[in-house]
């Protein structure tokens, strides 16, 4: 099923276009309320009972584990890519002379910390570099041998939204026993991610963008076989029985279950968890299925835009259905953003490519501005 506008979801004026989602989601002015309550009840703090410290963590850990199908005890909740990122880092084994297997220009937070492995333990940062159009899964097939110890990379390249097949790319690293690391921020909410398909190690996104969630909130799948693991922090909520608050020095070994022992100190996270929690309800509503197929009309008709323009995008097979990276031989000018901007067009611009990430707030009136700028930018 198509989805029809969602605009009136939001609050976005008519005259903005704004097409970088890939950059930060707007709040769902049902996720505004949502966060409205949470300020109250921080105002009148004596609504507050032991309860509240776990309901909500609970809620969006379900929320979570539904939309990668997986169970919510395998969830963990964290406050950004990159402590997600060190947890798997963390626990993985990763040996002198072994490699890590990263995609060229890959986002840092899931680069610095294997960085930081390979110095410390020895072993080796193997760069995948980008494919002849962009076509990675095979390029990535072929940089993962017997020598591998972890694969870390996003279900698509976060520059462009170029596409990567995690579940051949995961059945390849069984076969040598390589982990699998993914960093699902620029996918997870608006492309279908099925845990049991591709059967990472570890799942690691922040909620801000294509889950139109809060800023500093983030999720954390740990598979079974890592849920004894060593958290980075030791924190009184994710030891066994933290819901009795009259006994927390009777200081507990054991943790919670499954991966909750990894939850980043103070969860219940009382202001971003109920913005969390309702968007993740709205992303339900409309099904990751439906986002997906409607937001892949959307970049197909930039893509057709942009060749009639004489631009270049990856082809349709390389691409994710979500967001598109265009370019233009040497480059669209240095004045782009600004003409952009007077336009209110909102997308992200790197050097010689701009990135457009469209939502389901997306109307072909602000595609129409898209092309106007860049129709006039390229003249
Ligand atoms: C692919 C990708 N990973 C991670 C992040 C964010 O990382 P962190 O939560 O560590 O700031 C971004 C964007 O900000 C991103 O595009």
């Amino acid at each position: 099923m198509l989805i029809p506008s969602q605009r009136h979801l939001f609050d976005i004026p008519e005259d903005v276009a704004y097409l970088n989602c890939a950059f930060t989601a707007p709040l769902l002015k049902s996720a505004a309320e949502a966060a409205a309550g949470a300020v109250k009840m921080k105002s009148n703090p004596w609504t507050l009972t032991p309860p509240h410290f776990f309901s909500l963590a609970e809620t969006v850990r379900e929320g979570f584990a539904r939309l990668v199908s997986c169970n919510p005890n395998d969830v963990a909740i964290i406050p950004a890519v990159s402590y997600g990122i060190a947890v798997a880092a963390r626990n993985i084994p990763v040996k002198a002379n072994q490699a890590i297997v990263l995609l060229q220009d890959q986002f840092p937070s899931n680069v610095y910390v294997w960085r930081r492995v390979a110095e410390e333990r020895g072993a080796v940062i193997r760069t995948v570099p980008r494919p002849e159009e962009s076509r990675w899964t095979p390029a990535v097939l072929d940089a993962i041998g017997e020598d591998t110890a972890v694969v870390a990379l996003g279900n698509c390249h976060w520059t462009d939204g170029t596409f990567i097949d995690l579940v051949e790319i995961g059945k390849r690293c069984r076969q040598v026993g390589a982990a699998l690391v993914v960093d699902g921020t620029q996918s997870l909410g608006a492309m279908p991610f099925s845990v049991p398909e591709v059967q990472p190690d570890f799942l690691v996104t922040t909620a801000h963008k294509w889950m139109l969630g809060p800023y500093s909130f983030g999720y954390c799948y740990v598979a079974p076989k890592w849920q004894n693991g060593t958290a980075l922090e030791e924190n009184w909520l994710n030891r066994a029985d933290s819901e009795n608050f009259a006994g927390l020095v009777d200081y507990k070994d054991d943790y919670q279950p499954g991966a909750r022992r990894f939850d980043v100190g103070e969860v219940s996270n009382f202001f971003l968890s109920p913005v969390a929690a309702r968007t993740l309800q709205q992303i339900h509503e409309w099904g990751v299925e439906n986002i997906a197929r409607t937001l892949k009309a959307k970049t197909s008709a930039i893509a057709a835009r942009a060749r009639e323009l004489r631009l270049l995008c990856a082809p349709e097979d390389a691409r994710s259905p979500h967001m598109i990276g265009i370019s233009v031989p040497g480059g669209f000018g240095k004045d782009l953003p600004r003409q952009l901007a007077e336009k209110k067009v909102y997308v992200s611009v790197r050097g010689t490519a701009i990135r457009i990430s469209p939502h389901l707030y997306t109307v072909d009136a602000d595609i129409d501005r898209l092309f106007e700028v860049l129709g006039a930018a390229i003249r």
